[in-house]
C-alpha cells in the first residue's frame, strides 16, 4: 500500500480533524501518501481530491468541525454513485480509503468495500450510535455541551420553579442523552430505550411534586415527540410552568475535549496500521480501553450495541 485517501462523511463531530491528523502524520511517519477528500462521499464522487502533507493538518488538533467538510449524500446507496467514485480514487492511485464518520457512512464504507475496494471506517459521531466501541469520537465532548446546558437549565428553573424539558440529539440511540441526564442530574430520562409513556411520566412528576420537588429536569432524546406540545401537556396536567429547550445543533460544534481528541489521534494511527498490514473492510474501536477493529460488514448487519440498563435503573434509584 502506497496510497491512502481519508473523508469525514455524514453529521461532523468534534475530534473529526484530530482524527484526519492522526491518519496524515502516521501515514506520513511510514512513508505513505495520503490524499484528502472534501465533503464525504459527495466531493469523492466530484472527485474533489487534494494531496495532503504534514502541514495541511497543522492547528486542527484543538478545532471542532471538521476542514475536510462533511456532507449527507444519499446518492451514494446507487452503484454506478460508488463505481464513479472508485474511478477516481484509482485515477489518483489511492489504494485504500479510511471513513470517519457514523452509521450511514459505515454503510457506504461497507458497500464500497464489498465492491473490492478496501476501506477502514473510524466512528465519529456525537451519537455514540455505532456497534463494536465504547465511544464514539465527539460523543464525550457533545455530552459536556449538553451538561453545561443542562446546569444553565437548572439555575433558571429553579428561580422560577419551573418543570423544564431538555430535548438531546442521538438519533435512534439515547446514549447522549441518559448519559447527560445522570450527569446534569435530570429527574426524568426519556430515550428510544425506555420509549416515552406520557401517563407514567406524569405520574412521576405528580410524585415528585408530592414530595416536595420545587422544579425538575426532563431529558429527552430528539424525534421522540414535539417537545412544545410535551411541555403544554404537563403544564394542563400538573399546573406547573413547563418550558422546552431544544439543544440543537449547538451539541455538534466547539473544541473537542482531551479524551476526543487523544481517542481520534489513536483511531486515526490505528487505521493506516490496519491498511499496513493489508486488512481492509474493517471498522476501528476502543473497548475497554484497547484499540480494536471488527469487520465492518458483520458490524452493521449483526452487532448490537448494549442498553444500558444498569445506568437507566440508576438513575431511577436516584431520582
Ligand atoms: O448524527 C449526528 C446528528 O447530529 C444526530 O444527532 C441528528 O439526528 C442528526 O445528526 C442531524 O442531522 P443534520 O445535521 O443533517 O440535520
Amino acid at each position: 500500500i502506497k496510497k491512502i485517501g481519508v473523508l469525514t462523511s455524514g453529521g461532523d463531530a468534534p475530534g473529526m480533524n484530530a482524527a484526519v491528523r492522526g491518519v496524515v502524520r502516521m501515514a506520513l511517519s511510514e512513508g505513505l501518501e495520503v490524499y484528502g477528500i472534501y465533503d464525504g462521499y459527495q466531493g469523492l464522487h466530484q472527485n474533489r481530491i487534494e494531496k495532503l502533507d504534514r502541514k495541511s493538518v497543522s492547528d486542527v488538533i484543538n478545532k471542532g468541525g471538521t476542514f475536510l467538510g462533511s456532507a449527507r449524500f444519499p446518492e451514494f446507496k446507487e452503484e454506478h454513485v460508488r463505481e464513479q467514485a472508485i474511478e477516481n480514487l484509482k485515477l489518483h492511485g489511492i489504494d485504500a480509503l479510511v471513513v470517519i464518520g457514523g452509521d450511514g457512512s459505515y454503510m457506504g464504507a461497507k458497500k464500497l468495500t464489498e465492491m473490492g475496494y478496501p476501506c477502514i471506517g473510524l466512528p465519529g459521531t456525537i451519537d455514540n450510535d455505532v456497534a463494536g466501541t465504547d465511544y464514539t469520537i465527539g460523543y464525550l465532548t457533545a455530552m459536556n455541551t449538553v451538561i453545561d446546558a443542562i446546569d444553565r437549565l437548572r439555575d433558571t428553573s429553579s428561580s422560577h420553579q419551573r418543570i423544564s424539558i431538555v430535548e438531546v440529539m442521538g438519533r435512534h440511540c439515547g446514549d447522549l442523552t441518559l448519559m447527560s441526564a445522570i450527569a446534569g442530574g435530570c429527574e426524568y430520562i426519556i430515550t428510544p430505550e425506555t420509549g416515552l409513556n406520557k401517563e407514567n411520566l406524569l405520574e412521576k412528576i405528580k410524585e415528585g411534586i408530592d414530595k416536595g420537588k420545587k422544579h425538575a429536569i426532563i431529558a429527552i432524546t430528539e424525534l421522540m415527540t414535539d417537545v412544545n406540545e410535551l411541555a403544554k401537556y404537563i403544564e394542563d396536567q400538573t399546573g406547573r410552568e413547563t418550558r422546552a429547550t431544544v439543544l440543537g445543533h449547538i451539541q455538534r460544534g466547539g473544541q473537542p475535549t482531551a479524551f476526543d481528541r487523544i481517542l481520534a489521534s489513536r483511531m486515526g494511527a490505528y487505521a493506516v496500521e490496519l491498511l499496513m498490514e493489508g486488512h481492509g473492510g474493517r471498522c476501528v474501536g476502543i473497548q475497554n480501553e484497547q484499540m480494536v477493529h471488527h469487520d465492518i460488514i458483520d458490524a452493521i448487519e449483526n452487532m448490537r450495541r448494549p442498553v444500558r440498563t444498569e445506568l437507566y435503573t440508576l438513575a431511577e434509584k436516584l431520582f
